[in-house]
Parts: structure tokens; sequence; C-alpha cells
């Protein structure tokens, strides 16, 4: 076999596993998405762990734990105010918009995400449970007032307008648990799911990346994409290697066009 042959019958499964993924969706009862930064990567907001990753240029220690924020709020701050530039500059991506179309089609029922963006908010998904916060809102350390940010903030670090204590990036930090509403309503979704894409992470955060596993024990399907194996892709029943912001879209196509 030369080299296009090869290209050829690779593609061609490629396509064929998408064709299985909009099928097995099509069929689910109550399908389910886990995304992370990689679905967020084609609105040019950088990843965490990949070549480019946040993560390789800075140190967690430094800038996402509470003791970061009490050792240096001004560092910290510098850092968020930083990403919420990138992130209100950014739009949301084919792959956002395909989750909306799934769930209007009523084959999606909830994503749960990592991002802290809001970009699946912005694309006009519905049921969304943010399990790390949302980078665009601050809250007192004092009184737990929320603020939501329309720019990045030009003072900082940012104070409460009710008590003039410090305001924090309304984020979840290393060390610190998720918020138990948001973390109750994604064990609530992905225990009852049939079904899960699990999109555009690494699977290595717990305990965002425990919850494909919950579907798998209920014998239910994960299909996962990914650019690159992730710490998932030994669970996943389809993995489709590619961008989120191409493969998506072919899926949303494929159960529009056809009668499965
Ligand atoms: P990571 O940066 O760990 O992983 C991003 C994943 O996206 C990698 O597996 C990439 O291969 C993949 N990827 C990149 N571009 C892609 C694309 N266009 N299409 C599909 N996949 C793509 O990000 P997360 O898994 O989200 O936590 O990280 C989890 C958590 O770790 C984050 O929420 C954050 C971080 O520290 C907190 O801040 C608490
Ligand atoms: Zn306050």
């Amino acid at each position: 076999m030369n080299n296009i042959s090869g290209l050829i019958l690779f593609m061609n499964i490629i396509e064929e596993q998408i064709n299985n993924a909009a099928k097995l969706l099509v069929k689910s009862r109550f399908a389910v998405c886990l995304t992370g930064a990689g679905i967020s990567a084609e609105s040019g907001i950088p990843t965490f762990r990949g070549k480019n990753g946040l993560w390789r240029k800075f140190k967690v220690e430094d800038l996402a734990t509470p003791e970061a924020f009490n050792r240096n709020p001004k560092l910290v701050w510098e850092w968020y105010r930083w990403r919420m530039k990138l992130i209100f500059n950014a739009k949301p991506n084919p792959a956002h918009y395909a989750l909306v179309d799934l769930e209007n089609m009523e084959i999606l029922k909830c994503i749960v995400t990592q991002n802290v963006d809001g970009l699946h908010t912005i694309a006009g998904s519905k049921c969304i449970v943010e399990l790390h916060g949302n980078i665009r809102r601050a809250r007192c350390i004092n009184c737990n007032y929320k603020l939501i940010f329309e720019k990045p903030p030009e003072k900082i670090p940012p104070k409460c307008p009710k008590c003039n204590s410090l305001l924090r990036p309304d984020v979840v930090w290393f060390g610190e648990p998720i918020p138990s509403e948001a973390l109750n309503m994604a064990f609530k979704m992905f225990s009852k799911a049939d079904l899960a894409l699990v999109i555009g992470t690494s699977g290595i955060v717990y305990p965002a990346a425990y919850l494909p596993y919950l579907v798998k024990e209920n014998n239910g399907v994960i299909i996962e994409i990914n650019i690159n194996r992730s710490a998932l892709t030994r669970i996943a029943d389809i993995y489709l290697q590619g961008k989120a912001g191409e493969i998506l879209p072919k899926i949303v196509n494929l159960i529009r066009r056809k009668n499965y």
C-alpha cells in the first residue's frame, strides 16, 4: 500500500467512525457531554497542558491556589486579567455551536464543562454545569458578594462594592473543592446518561475526569473527540482523533441529513 492509499484508508476509517458516532447519538436516551480547554482552543484560548499550554509557562502554585492569592493578590489578578482579555475577545467556534444544535435536536441533555470562559453560554447552550467557575465573575472574600465583569477590571486587585474587601476570581483553584451545587448536578447528569461525549480534555483533573466512568459503569457509550489521545481514551468506545470544531459539525450535519 502506498502513502496515498494509506491516507485514504485512514480517512475512510475516520469518516466511518464519525458516522457511527452520529448513529449512537441519535439512538441515545440521555446524552451528556464533558468539555475541556480543547473545545475553546479553536477560539484562540490557550489550553493548559499542550505544547503552548499555560502550565508550561506558568506555575500553578504561584497563580492558581488560595495560598498564592493570599501571598500576592495583585500578581494573581494580573494573570487573570491577562486571561480575561483573551477570553473577552474570543468567540464561540463551530464546536460550541454544534453542541447547541445537538441540544436543540433534543439529543444532548447537558454539558458539564471544566472551562471558565463562558463560551458555551454565549453560543446558546442551555443546560450547562460550570465545574470550575467562571472567569467573568468575581466574588468577595469577606461577604461573598458576586460581581459580573463586562470587561476585564482596570484597577487590580478589584475591591468589593459592598464591603471594600478584596474580590477574587470566582473560579476553582487547586486544593479547593468544586462548588457542591455544580458537582451534584454533574454527578446527577452523568449518572443518568447512556452516552457521554468527551471533548478536548486531558482527563487528568478530578473529579471532572471521573464523570465518564459513571457512564461506563452503567454500560453507556463514551465518544471522545481530541487531537491527541488522553487519559480517558482507553475507556472510549469511539475515539475520533481531530479538531472538535471540525468533527462536531460533521456529526450534526450527518444527523440532519440522514434518517437513522
Ligand atoms: P488540558 O490543557 O489539560 O487539555 C486540553 C486537551 O484538549 C488536550 O487533551 C488536547 O489534546 C485537547 N485539544 C487541544 N486542541 C483541541 C481541539 N482543537 N479539538 C479537540 N481537542 C483539542 O485542559 P483540561 O483537560 O480542560 O483547572 O484541563 C482540566 C483542568 O486543568 C482545567 O479546567 C484547569 C486546569 O488546570 C482549573 O483551573 C481548576
Ligand atoms: Zn464584600
